[in-house]
């Protein structure tokens, strides 16, 4: 079969996509599975991963809370293992996505150097929601992971159609 001329040729297009919490076992693995689900859901090709600025959990699995919403939802989260973000994230990724304004400031102060990457707020991806920051459920119920879902699930939506060009 004949081929195309190179500059002709459709690459599938890979979105990859770093949420970034406190622990990592809360919030980020949320939006990473949310988002994976999501973004499929819009035709997408993704790499989603999570980080957390601090690595008190590194090596366990997500908030059993986590994984109990996220289940109530459809999705298995239970396979992801917290990691702290490092230096290689910052070119490894398209966009980092802080899920609150603590946190994008630590990014902010870790980034290697100045780069093109997208580095930003979740939620900023959810105009009407109305808040910039996912608040940290770690000490709340489930009710609070419950909202913790909602807001991904709403910046996934955002995210999605922005990277689908909606
Ligand atoms: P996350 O939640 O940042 O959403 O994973 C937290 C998890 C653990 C702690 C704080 C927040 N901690 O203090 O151990």
């Amino acid at each position: 079969m004949r081929r195309k001329p190179q500059h002709l040729q459709v690459r599938p297009l890979v979105h990859r996509v770093l949420f970034v919490c406190l622990g990592n076992i809360c919030r980020s693995p949320l939006a990473e599975g949310v988002f994976a689900a999501v973004a499929q859901a819009h035709g997408l090709t993704v790499h989603a991963d999570s980080a957390g600025t601090g690595g008190w959990h590194v090596g366990r699995p997500p908030d059993r809370r986590s994984q109990q919403i996220a289940e109530r939802h459809g999705l298995d989260i239970g396979r992801q293992r917290a990691r702290q973000i490092e230096a290689a994230d910052f070119t490894r990724f398209d966009m980092i996505l802080a899920m609150d304004e603590d946190n994008l400031r630590e990014l902010e102060c870790r980034k290697p150097a100045p780069g093109s990457r997208h580095l930003g707020l979740f939620l900023d991806f959810a105009p009407e929601l109305g808040l910039r920051s996912v608040p940290d459920p770690y000490y709340g119920d489930l009710a609070d992971f419950e909202h913790t879902y909602r807001l991904v699930h709403a910046a996934s939506e955002g995210l999605a159609r922005r990277l689908a060009g909606l």
